[in-house]
């Protein structure tokens, strides 16, 4: 563990408990209000709309992609869109198939259920849920060995919302029970402009337009982190001037808190520099990497490398990971000569995060 990252979550892309209430207030309550990621829009419309007007239950819905881009706003969203209740739970929390038996008998008609998390659910609860997507029923064993029956139960018609960082983890038979996945993407600063907005009106922050590009061109394209950026500009602007946030206020509040002008954290800069220096560019396995920065290598995974990439910093090779020219050139190094020159974002974007 490198020094520091653990209390300094300013700009990773994870929740920390003081996000949590503001992620609540902050949260967009309907479609129409859900900001930028127009085809994930457009897409969900479709589904619900045509759910609505048949009477039914919409298809199970999978949202994929990088923390903080709103599929936790999105999963409730579908819910209210539909006026109906929403159950939440994820992954890891259902060890035993009995903790899922348990909230699927609950659900009423109609009820979205969504599992945060997905990719971590354990086997058996994986496998019970194979037949409640496709058939609302499920098996519930009854004893132990080989005395144990199995009673099926019929549930009711529920749609299932799984949100996940990582569906290039969940299996095969999982995946295809979806009717329809959600690719989230990282947001255009100018759709973080509109965020930073929408918040600074609800939390009566008076920022002008030039900061908040400011501070939306180094939110790494994650509403989360734009708006705890937002609260640390807030907070210099109060100290330090008279309370409202201009260019030069949000600069310097972000320069205190380390945040560079691409909004790379500590954490993406040590992996760039552990990428460029210790293994001079690569190419190199995540878990070397995770272990050159004393990371997890599911965080440098899925919480570093997608934006490190969409940036244009690392390239995913077969043979591993790869720090192409800019990212030399952003930590004030020369690139080798045969340095791969800035990759194409979307598609680089794509092989890291659908793959
Ligand atoms: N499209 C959006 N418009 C406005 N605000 C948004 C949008 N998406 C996300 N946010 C803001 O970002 C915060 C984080 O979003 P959310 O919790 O839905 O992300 P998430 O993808 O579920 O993250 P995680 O993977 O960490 O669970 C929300 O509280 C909300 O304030
Ligand atoms: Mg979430």
């Amino acid at each position: 563990m490198i020094d520091g990252f653990d209390d300094d979550p300013l700009t990773g892309a994870d929740a920390v408990p003081a996000d949590r209430d503001l992620d609540n207030s902050l949260r967009p309550s309907t479609l129409q209000d859900f900001i930028g990621q127009p085809k994930v829009r457009e897409q969900l419309e479709l589904v619900l709309h045509a759910a609505r007007a048949r009477g039914r239950t919409p298809d199970h819905i999978l949202l994929s992609g990088p923390p903080g881009l709103g599929k936790t706003s999105l999963a409730m969203i579908i819910a209210a869109e539909m006026g109906a209740a929403i159950r939440i739970t994820s992954g890891p929390a259902l060890e035993r198939a009995g903790d899922l038996a348990a909230m699927l008998s609950n659900l009423v008609e109609g009820d979205v259920l969504f599992i945060d998390e997905i990719h971590r659910i354990a086997r058996p609860a994986e496998e019970m849920l194979y037949l409640a997507m496709e058939d609302f029923r499920v098996d519930v064993v009854v004893g132990k060995g080989p005395g144990a029956t199995s009673i099926p139960l019929d549930i009711a018609p529920f749609t299932l919302v799984g949100a996940t960082t990582r569906s290039g983890a969940l299996t095969g038979p999982l995946r295809d029970r979806f009717g329809f996945t959600a690719h989230m993407e990282f947001y255009e600063p100018s759709e973080l402009v509109r965020v930073l907005t929408r918040s600074a009106v609800i939390l009566g922050i008076d920022i002008d337009d030039d900061a908040a590009a400011e501070v939306a061109g180094r939110s790494r394209g994650t509403p989360r982190i734009a708006n705890r950026l937002l609260r640390r500009v807030r907070d210099y602007a109060e100290v330090r001037g008279d309370g409202s946030v201009d260019v030069t206020a949000a600069r310097a509040a972000l320069a205190v808190y380390d945040v560079d002008e691409l909004g790379l954290d500590r954490l993406d800069r040590a992996v760039l520099g552990a990428l460029v220096r210790g293994f001079g560019g690569g190419p190199v396995g995540v878990s070397t990497l995770a272990v050159a920065v004393g990371e997890e290598p599911s965080t440098v995974e899925e919480v570093c490398e997608p934006f490190l990439v969409r940036a244009g910093m690392i390239a995913r090779t077969p043979r591993g990971r790869v720090a192409t020219a800019a990212a030399w050139h952003h930590l004030g190094l020369t690139p080798p000569p045969d340095a791969i020159d800035r990759v194409h974002g979307v598609r680089a974007r794509e092989e890291t995060l659908f793959d």
